[in-house]
């Protein structure tokens, strides 16, 4: 059994924290906004993350929450490092609350610093140089980058694909494995500078896939091929696999931003242009672009048209609107004029959108519609082509932007449906009738 700090009760820092006390160890989190503790102190939760509150409960007598930073490390074996990395002005990471975290370690600390945020290259040398300034020469580094995705956070934690150590030394190595000894998993070791491309090179990657399949998808709607058949086609390749090739409105999120161009600034100071990560940019600022062209096509110019956003959040199973496409979208389409009627199961956008009117159910934001999009998959959504929406929408227009329905069905139902990198009969076709046999087949 440990003694563990964690630095951040964020999607990361909370997560982290509970997992361990689920496997023994004595855990203290510490963050710096008096909310947050003061909610978890009193058992309530400050984020939506499956499975987290159950496991908080479960371990209560293992974990507990302070704003203060020396009570946290007191003792403690481990401190592990989980706040948040945004990015600066100029695309690098913001490391500002990393350094914070320094500069509040007592003088007397004695523990195994553990990097969890994901930072570039070189942050742990500069970390090192700054606890040798410090003369905190107590405190041992390891890097340990974090994996997880929001939604599915606590399972990723508990059954990790594998799990990245950087160290300067092997002993420190060997006590930050040892944590995940209980958890059946590949540890890789690796210097610290690799463990930190590990994470950089990994988001990058999956963003790469999914804006290579987002081009394939607008070829493919010029093309007159179905995106959808042609990645299941794709991903079963061994070589290739199923995982992050499904085209829609583009990739967001708290992570996926930041850290492809912390990457390519990381790339661009040390001389290098890379190239192919400005393209991966590029295409997923304009995919996430490509819905209002969508409403167009149907609906001509979108002055005073209402239009249904069905899901906020960056993807299902979270309330994080980091960086979400639907923040873009919603913009634009307040920018051109039309009315905005937004819903989400979890995300509360009401201080990121003004202008935009929240609905507490998916019928109530369709209601009077000109077109509904589907911005995020979430599973309440995958009945969206029914009688009752149908009857509530002005024009039965749905852009799905996630490819979450069947189109033949959708059709069959009565609506115009216009997927991502799927055929689409030419604009100016009159909405279909719907089919009552379908309807009256539930
Ligand atoms: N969210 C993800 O899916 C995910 C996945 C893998 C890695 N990461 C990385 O993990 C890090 C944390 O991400 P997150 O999503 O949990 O962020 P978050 O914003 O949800 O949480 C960060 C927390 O750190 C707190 N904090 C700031 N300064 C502090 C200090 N000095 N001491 C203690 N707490 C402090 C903040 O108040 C906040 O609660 C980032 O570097 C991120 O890139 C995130």
């Amino acid at each position: 059994m440990a003694r563990i700090a964690v630095f951040g009760a964020g999607y990361v820092g909370l997560v982290t924290g509970a997992c361990f006390a689920e496997l023994g160890h004595i855990v203290c989190v510490r963050d710096v906004v008096d909310e947050k503790i003061e909610k978890l102190n009193a058992g309530q939760m400050p984020i939506y993350e499956p499975g987290l509150e159950d496991l908080l409960v479960r371990n209560r007598a293992r974990i507990r929450f302070t704003l203060d930073a020396a009570e946290a490390v007191d003792g403690a074996d481990f401190l592990f490092v989980c706040v948040g990395t945004p990015s600066t002005y100029s695309g690098d990471a913001d490391l500002s609350a990393v350094w914070t975290v320094l500069a509040e370690l007592p003088v007397d600390t004695r523990v195994v610093l553990v990097m969890k945020s994901t930072v570039p290259v070189g942050t742990g040398e500069r970390v090192r140089v700054a606890l040798e300034a410090r003369g905190l020469d107590d405190v041992a580094y390891v890097s340990n980058p974090e994996f997880l995705a929001e939604g599915t956070a606590v399972r990723d934690v508990m059954h990790p694909d594998r799990v990245v150590v950087g160290a300067f030394r092997p002993e420190d190595a060997d006590r930050v494995a040892a944590l995940y000894a209980p958890l059946e998993t590949t540890i890789v070791r690796t210097d610290v500078a690799s463990a930190e491309m590990v994470k950089l090179a990994s988001n990058a990657f999956l963003t790469t896939r999914i804006s290579f399949i987002n081009e394939i998808a607008n070829v493919c709607e010029l093309v007159g091929a179905d995106v959808v058949d042609v990645a299941r086609g794709i991903g079963l390749d061994h070589r290739l696999g199923p995982h992050f090739l499904r085209a829609g409105v583009g990739w967001g999120g708290s992570c996926f931003g930041k850290d492809v161009s912390a990457l390519k600034q990381l790339a661009g100071n040390s001389g290098y242009h890379f190239q192919l990560l400005s393209a991966v940019i590029e295409v997923n600022d304009l995919q996430k672009r490509r819905v209002v062209g969508k409403l167009e096509k149907r609906l001509g110019k979108l002055r005073d048209k209402r239009i249904a956003l069905l899901g906020l959040a960056f993807k299902p199973g979270t309330d994080d609107l980091r960086d979400a496409p639907s923040l873009v979208l919603a913009s634009r389409l307040l920018a051109e004029g039309a009315e905005v009627r937004a819903w989400d199961p979890v995300a509360d956008a009401r201080d990121l959108l003004h202008g935009v009117a929240f609905c507490e159910t998916v019928l109530e934001a369709v209601e009077g519609a000109d077109g509904a999009v589907i911005v995020t998959e979430w599973p309440e959504l995958s009945g969206l082509a029914s009688p009752e929406v149908r009857e509530a929408m002005r024009y039965p227009l749905i852009v799905d932007g996630r490819n979450l329905l069947d189109p033949a069905q959708a059709r069959a139902a009565g609506f115009v449906y216009e997927g991502i990198g799927r055929p689409s009969p030419p604009s100016g076709a009159p909405a279909p009738a719907p089919d009552r046999s379908v309807e009256l087949a539930g």
